[in-house]
């Protein structure tokens, strides 16, 4: 649905986002030098109000990622319009909201996968909750969808264009997206307070796990047929604050297609013991940390230089964004923890820092009663207690 933009600048107007008025502006006429800036600044003249419903009131203290032209066109072409102005203004509100970052921040800000809230908000991008290291880190407000962060260490810069200059920083955001930021820490607004970074494509916002599964294509292959023969998807998209310890189409053949061979209540069991009751972004992960799943069994992080392993599974995508959590690929089906690797690396064991969802409880009844999420599960699954003995020995 298209939406002629005029009228709604009047009722929006009406409305009254009154100061909000002011950053649209401002905003465009910092980035007034930047030729490759100036698509945005179209959209941000055809759309202020959108910027300004975004921003709902957070007109201090952010950081807007701004895409370059080539960016803009190739989302316009995806978008299957020719001008900023046909974008359907619910659209531009997503696409502001998901480019606004919570705080100010500088190249320096962004370290190794760090995790950056936006102000992208609504169940069908963010159904799930910030959690107490975010909470800490941006404040109680900062439950916005996020963005994972990693600056480059090899400081190699741009030099042709002085205006794009910048550390790069690479930027993952839904449906495994990357994308090139160059953090040219850019000033607006009143008393400079805010923040702009260039990137080099339009950030999609995350998905339900069934979109975000089913677009890795063959890599998750075997997941999606075992999610669609256990009829576990509807249950998993909407189920908030959970990862997906999701094993490569590699690891299920490794492990003897375990998505063919067993029966249905075995394969529901399997899975949900790879499902974890919390969202565990990659940065918060501390060795020995021992995560609950809805099947109420329990995986221990290991993590060995640069590798990050759930029990023997090791981590060869991590962060997959969705709406309700994330994903991390696997190079293997869990396995039990071994006991040998159990006691030499979990000397410091520690639960998660997240009380709420940790796996303090690990009989049925405490954790359906106390966990609507866990209920969800476990009523429309009753045969997940039943369990694949083909998937645990190795
Ligand atoms: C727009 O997308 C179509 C496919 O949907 C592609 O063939 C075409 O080259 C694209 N045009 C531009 C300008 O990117
Ligand atoms: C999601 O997790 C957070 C902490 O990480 C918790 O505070 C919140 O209650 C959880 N929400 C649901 C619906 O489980
Ligand atoms: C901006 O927000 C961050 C994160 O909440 C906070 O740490 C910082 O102090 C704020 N800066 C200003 C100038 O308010
Ligand atoms: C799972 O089901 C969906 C929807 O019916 C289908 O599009 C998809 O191809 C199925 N996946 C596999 C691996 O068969
Ligand atoms: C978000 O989570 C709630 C449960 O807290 C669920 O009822 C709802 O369907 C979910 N929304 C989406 C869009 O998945
Ligand atoms: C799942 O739970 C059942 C019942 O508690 C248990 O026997 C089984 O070992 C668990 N399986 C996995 C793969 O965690």
């Amino acid at each position: 649905m298209l939406l002629s933009l005029a009228p709604l600048t009047v009722s929006l107007a009406a409305l009254g986002f009154a100061n909000a008025q002011t950053a649209p502006e401002e905003l465009s006429s910092s980035l007034e030098g930047y030729d490759e800036l100036s698509l945005f600044r179209s959209l941000l003249s055809a759309a202020p109000q959108a910027l300004s419903t975004s921003l709902s009131g957070k007109t201090s203290n952010i950081t807007v990622i701004v895409p370059t032209n080539d960016a803009i066109t190739a989302y316009l072409n995806e978008s299957k319009v020719s001008d900023v102005t046909e974008l359907n203004i619910d659209d531009i509100e997503t696409f502001f909201s998901y480019h606004v970052l919570v705080a100010s921040l500088k190249a320096s800000d962004f370290g190794d996968h760090t995790v950056v809230p936006t102000l992208l908000q609504g169940e069908e991008y963010n159904n799930r909750s910030a959690g107490p290291q975010l909470e800490q880190e941006f404040g109680s407000k900062a439950t916005g969808q996020v963005l994972i962060a990693t600056k480059r260490t090899d400081t190699s810069r741009r030099t042709k264009r002085q205006k794009l200059s910048g550390p790069t920083v690479d930027v993952r955001a839904g449906l495994a997206q990357d994308a090139e930021m160059t953090a040219v820490d850019g000033k607006w607004g009143p008393k400079n307070v805010n923040t702009f970074q260039i990137v080099n494509k339009v950030l999609i916002p995350p998905r339900t796990c069934s979109t975000t599964i089913r677009g890795q294509g063959d890599k998750l292959g075997a997941l999606d047929s075992s999610l669609n023969k256990t009829e576990l998807y509807p249950t998993l998209d909407t189920t908030p604050n959970v990862t997906c310890l999701a094993p490569s189409t590699e690891a299920f053949k490794k492990a003897g297609n375990p998505h063919q061979s067993l029966s249905k209540a075995d394969l529901t069991g399997a899975l949900l013991a790879h499902t974890l009751k919390q969202v565990t972004y990659t940065s918060f992960l501390e060795d020995g940390m021992v995560l609950g799943t809805y099947n109420d069994t329990t995986v221990t992080v290991h993590i060995k230089g640069d590798d990050i392993y759930f029990n023997n599974a090791k981590i060869i995508e991590p962060n997959v964004l969705t709406n309700n959590g994330l994903l991390h690929i696997l190079d293997a089906v869990i396995g039990p923890e071994d006991e040998t690797s159990s006691t030499s690396t979990a000397t410091a064991s520690k639960t998660s820092a997240d009380s709420t969802s940790a796996p303090a409880s690990t009989s049925t009844s405490d954790s359906s009663t106390k966990d609507n999420a866990a209920s969800a599960f476990s009523i429309s699954y009753p045969g997940a207690v039943a369990l694949a003995a083909g998937l645990l020995i190795f």
